[in-house]
Formats: C-alpha cells, structure tokens, sequence
C-alpha cells in the first residue's frame, strides 16, 4: 500500500508511522511522499534523514480548491492510496476528499465527537472531562466527523494544564496511528454506515 503523509509541524505522528512501516511493523507498504504546506516544518528534515521523499506545497494565496488540486495531482502522480494526515493544520476541500474516497485519516487528540478542532486538550481542560484521548478516523467533508477507526483514552489529572495532557495523549497516538495503518494495509476493516467493524473472514 502506497502511503501519502500530510504534515504541517512536527511530524512525530508522521515518524511513528514511517518507522512502522521501515521497520517491518506495516508490512507490504511504503511511505511514498511527505508533503507540507509549511516550509519550516520540522518534520520534513525528519522524514528526509529516514529517506522518505518531501514536498512543500504552500498555498500561496490560492483558493483551497486551487492548494488542494496540486497536493492531489503530486498525491496520484505516485500511487498513493492511503492518504495521512499527521499534524497537517488545514480543512481539506470536498475534491480532496471526493478525490480519495475512504481514503484519508486523520488522528484527533481528543475523544471525538467530543472537542473537535484547534486546541483539543485545552478544550477538555477546560470542560473538566476526567477522561480524554486519542481518536483515529476517516475523513469525510465535515471537520472532525468522518467514521472513527480506534479510540485510546488518557486521564486528565487535576494538575494537567493543556500541554502535560498533550504529551501523554501524544504517547498513545503514535501507536493508535500506527495500528490503524497496519489494519487497513492489511485489510482488516471495512466501513458500515459511520461504523467501522473488523471484516469477517
Ligand atoms: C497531534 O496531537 C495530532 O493529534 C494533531 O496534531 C498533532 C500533531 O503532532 N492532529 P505531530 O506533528 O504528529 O507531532
């Protein structure tokens, strides 16, 4: 399975799953490309000393349709048919998304449908949850939304603030990512409605 990763920042979802799949973990797979719309984004030198090829396509006062349009071509031009996203900071366009049907995921740290958007951890925070998380998911034209894959939960302490809460739900989404992955690569799942379920052999 050909891999695509989206990033914006630094990469550490990105890196989890390129060592996954180099070292054997998501087997019969290669991380095609790493593409960010940042130039300053850490995760490119990352990707590139583990020898992933990287692209920067900034939208340079396009229309998203117009960004969107040149990070699909570069995306098809290679074979990719898993498409990543891992820290990338942007809302993808309907032909993203129509353009790779059931074909992107996204990781989330929070429990969704709970605190969508920026600032997750902050969000749970300051609702005053005592369980938060991780979430992998499809992406479908709404933010946040599409069809969960896997879910971990982290315990939000009394003396969290945003950023100790952040590291350790970052901990359990490296390998809720990885595992994702490795099941789709795999064959494992399939969509039913907005469930995902394991396929019944
Ligand atoms: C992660 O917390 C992820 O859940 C969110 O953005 C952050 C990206 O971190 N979507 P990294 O770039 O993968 O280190």
């Amino acid at each position: 399975m050909k891999i695509g990763i989206l990033i914006s920042g630094r990469g550490s979802n990105m890196t989890a799953i390129v060592e996954a799949v180099q070292s054997g973990l998501i087997p019969e797979s290669e991380v095609a490309v790493v593409i960010s719309d940042k130039t300053s984004a850490e995760g490119l030198i990352k990707a590139k000393e583990r020898g992933i090829e990287t692209l920067i396509v900034c939208k340079n006062g396009r229309t998203r349709e117009e960004h969107d349009a040149e990070i699909i071509g570069e995306l098809k031009m290679r074979g990719v048919e898993l498409v990543c996203l891992a820290g990338y900071m942007r809302l993808l366009s309907k032909d993203f998304v129509r353009a790779f049907p059931n074909k992107i995921i996204n990781i989330h740290p929070s429990l969704l449908p709970a605190f969508k958007g920026l600032n997750a951890q902050r969000q749970a925070i300051e609702y005053g949850v005592k369980l938060s998380g991780c979430t992998v998911h499809f992406v479908d034209e709404a933010l946040d939304h599409g069809a969960i894959i896997a879910q971990k939960t982290v315990t939000v302490k009394d003396e969290d603030t945003p950023e100790s809460l952040a590291v350790r739900i970052l901990e359990h989404e490296h390998p809720l990512y990885v595992e994702a992955v490795r099941r789709i690569a795999a064959g494992e799942i399939e969509i039913v409605g907005r469930r995902v379920v394991s396929v019944k052999n």
